[in-house]
């Protein structure tokens, strides 16, 4: 009884000739992602349009019919944004949404627009359109957060602070060095998401359902039309396709990792054991019971949220791992995974801009803990090697009984006096003494990409021009 009754509904689903008996509830529920790829619209009714023009172009429609259809997508479009449109998750997803939608306005005409496609195609032209437009604007986003990064180091050339490695003090830099470091890793994820573009250039409209059509299309046109290079070559790969997803979130999962490991940095710096740099209020946030805190929560948020971007990657690659070719519904679950890394990236990249906006570097504690750690031990070595004529190995080994005699009489390296020195080798005269200045020992690392304060001054003026 009930199918009968489903047979008779106006609005009985695309398939309902076929089915002896409409889809469970459960089913419906889970099924459709229509309350998800609502989000593709724009892209779904620009290819329905440049698909309706290229079937008038190519005489298998009619004009007349052509333009009764763009009329129809155009006003649909508007309802969507005005919020008038009403998502039945009945019709699944955003295509057969606006396909049944299309039908009420302009009655059966509407059922000319599938000719020569099918879902298939249809979904991987909308994401791939939208990828393109989400992409362009986390390249936009990354350049402004480059932009403050620039500013910030321009002005800390001249802070001086202790670079680490394995989280102990290592060699002196300038923190405008450390700062230059994302630019460099925030460049290379723009190229990430920048070359993800070009790789996605080939247009799907037109394969249809997997084995291509008899129509004579102009999948040309198509292409064109909605700004690929060219058609996609081989209609099964096509619809099977899904490396341009994977492309995206993992290009989001490695810009995460960058986004955590900044937030880890600065959240260990900014700790009252460090007190290296410090936040403005607009970005800390207190604690329930304890009333002195001031805690970085919006970086820890974000060091967290990485999480979400590498389990997008992992369950995208999961799910891919074991399809045969060509369509899956398993491929539906994509576009949660995509909106879901691109929202949570996006927020991830503000957060950032505005923690680095409102960083302050303090810079006499920076300049403290440079002097801490003996971390003019290896300038010492360097002094040596090109002052004495030793191999590196044999400076190396004076330069560690200095810092054994500093450690033991608590000192550090540089309020040792000239006679304290000349007990580990006593050919020294004064002018030794310099080597264990912070400052000079960033201003010896003149080398191309090392931290002295000329080579950093010239990185930063390049990277202005090219940041404008
Ligand atoms: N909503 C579907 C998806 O996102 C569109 C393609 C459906 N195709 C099909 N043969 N069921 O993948």
């Amino acid at each position: 009884m009930k199918s009968k009754k489903h047979m008779k509904n106006k609005n009985r689903i695309i398939w309902s000739t076929r089915f002896k008996s409409s889809t469970s509830k459960i089913f419906e529920q889970i099924g459709a992602s229509i309350n998800i790829d609502k989000r593709l619209f724009e892209e779904d009714i620009l290819g329905s349009i440049v698909h309706t023009q290229m079937l008038v172009k190519q005489k298998i429609i009619n004009k007349k019919r052509g333009k009764k259809i763009i009329y129809g997508l155009r006003r649909i479009k508007i309802e969507i944004k005005k919020g008038k449109f009403s998502f039945n998750k009945k019709y699944e997803d955003i295509h057969l949404n606006i396909e049944k939608r299309l039908f009420s306005i302009i009655g059966k005409d509407a059922g000319y627009l599938h000719i020569a496609r099918s879902r298939n195609d249809q979904v991987i032209t909308d994401l791939k359109l939208w990828l393109k437009k989400s992409s362009i604007n986390v390249v936009k986003n990354l350049n402004n957060l480059i932009k403050s990064f620039l500013n910030k180091s321009e002005s800390n050339i001249q802070t001086i602070m202790p670079g680490f490695t394995h989280l102990k003090n290592a060699q002196p830099i300038s923190f405008a060095h450390y700062l230059l470091a994302y630019v460099e890793i925030f460049k290379r994820d723009k190229k990430r998401f920048s070359n993800n573009i070009v790789d996605l250039n080939e247009c799907p409209l037109g394969v249809a359902a997997l084995a291509g059509t008899s129509y004579n299309i102009d999948r040309n046109f198509t292409s064109r039309k909605l700004g690929f290079k060219k058609p996609t070559s081989n209609s099964i790969d096509t619809v099977s396709d899904r490396d341009f997803v994977l492309d995206f979130l993992s290009s989001a999962a490695i810009c995460a990792t960058h986004i955590s490991r900044l937030a880890e940095d600065l959240i260990i710096w900014n700790s009252d054991i460090f007190r290296l740099i410090k936040f403005n209020d607009k970005i800390l946030t207190g604690s329930s019971i304890m009333p002195q805190k001031k805690n970085p929560d919006p970086a820890e948020l974000i060091r967290g949220r990485a999480g979400k971007n590498f389990g997008n990657l992992q369950a995208m690659l999961t799910t891919m791992k074991g399809l045969p070719l060509s369509y899956y519904k398993d491929m539906q679950e994509d576009k949660n995974l995509v909106f879901d890394s691109y929202d949570v990236l996006m927020e991830s990249i503000l957060i950032t801009n505005e923690l680095i906006k409102n960083l302050n570097s303090n810079k006499q504690r920076m300049l403290y803990l440079a002097n801490k750690g003996y971390t003019t031990a290896t300038d010492f070595a360097d002094y040596l090697v090109q002052k004495k004529n030793l191999s590196f190995r044999e400076a190396y080994k004076i330069s560690a009984k200095i810092v054994n005699y500093a450690e033991k009489n608590n000192k550090k390296l540089d309020e040792l006096s000239i006679d304290e020195i000349k007990k580990v080798k006593n050919d020294l005269n004064r002018d030794v003494m310099k080597v264990f200045n912070v400052k000079n020992s960033v201003n010896l690392k003149t080398s191309y990409g090392g931290t002295s304060i000329k080579n950093i001054k010239k990185m930063v003026s390049k990277l202005k021009k090219e940041f404008k």
